[in-house]
């Protein structure tokens, strides 16, 4: 069975948490699947953490679709969002051209950045299922850094959250925002609020998963690395080159051999052609 909207409303009723993370390829999205996050998402950090990009706004919806179809295959059974990429959403028309590609590579709902309640609700109308995302927009801010630092911004981050609502979007991403302010906007809010350094009382929780399995080698706040993957392949890869140069690898057990008959038969016919 697949996750819906419905699962994921009931389970903020119930007060359960929301588990999601970030996949970009066909193995993660596996491992992700079997573990039972509820939402996997190809978001456009797929830029700056697989592509290599300096910047999220390099990001194509051709890098999208290439990802997304990736994450599709793997996933059976959590619900799929992907990311409208920067400035593929800048009219409403636009915004249903950009995410119905998406759709029609297989994602079931879409997430885009800022307050822009006139693209959700066309996107809404047209059969979307949006979520929005609000606080630090990558995509949106120059500058990194916590957001609704004051009463007025954090009133205004409410009433913004109020009107994503309104205008139909099922779920909302806060990044980087005071706990407090995330608080209070889910308690008002009807739909699951997701939170990437919001602290702790939003209905569920996103991380970018080269961040929480320490494939990238920095530290954030806001993360907590549950494995450290650069160390372990790091090593990995080095002892592989030890290995090789001191004829340690390829072993025993990683050659084949032709058979005895095929062996000698090889011996002769070099034999033969080399005159001996
Ligand atoms: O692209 C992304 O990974 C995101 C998360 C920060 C939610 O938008």
């Amino acid at each position: 069975m697949r996750v819906t909207i419905t699962d994921l409303l009931e389970m903020k009723s119930r007060g359960e948490k929301i588990a999601m993370l970030t996949a970009y390829d066909y193995p993660t999205a596996v491992w992700e699947d079997e573990a039972g996050v509820d939402i996997i998402f190809v978001g456009d950090s797929v830029g700056t953490n697989v592509l290599g990009y300096k910047s999220e706004k390099e990001v194509t919806l051709d890098d999208m679709v290439h990802h997304l179809r990736a994450v599709r295959r793997g996933v059976r059974h959590a619900y799929l969002l992907a990311d409208l990429p920067y400035l593929t959403y800048e009219t409403p028309e636009a915004a249903l051209e950009s995410a119905s590609i998406l759709v029609s590579h297989g994602a079931d709902g879409v997430k885009l950045e800022g307050f822009r309640p006139d693209i959700v609700s066309h996107l809404v109308t047209n059969q979307i299922e949006v979520c929005a995302h609000l606080g630090l927009n990558p995509q949106i801010h120059e500058k990194k850094g916590l957001r609704a630092k004051t009463a007025k911004a954090a009133g205004n981050l409410i009433s913004e959250s109020m009107a994503m609502q309104e205008a139909g979007a099922w779920i909302i991403v806060y990044e980087l925002i005071p706990e407090e302010v995330a608080r209070q906007a889910t308690r008002r809010l009807s739909i699951p609020t997701i939170g990437i350094g919001a602290g702790r009382h939003t209905d569920g929780q996103v991380l970018i998963v080269s961040d929480m399995l320490g494939i990238n080698s920095f530290d954030l706040r806001h993360v907590r690395k549950y494995e450290q993957l650069h160390e372990r392949a790091t090593r990995a890869i080095g002892q592989y080159i030890v290995d090789l140069r001191t004829g340690e690898f390829p072993g025993d057990e990683n050659a084949r051999q032709l058979s005895a008959e095929e062996s000698q038969a090889l011996e002769e016919m070099l034999a033969i052609s080399s005159g001996a």
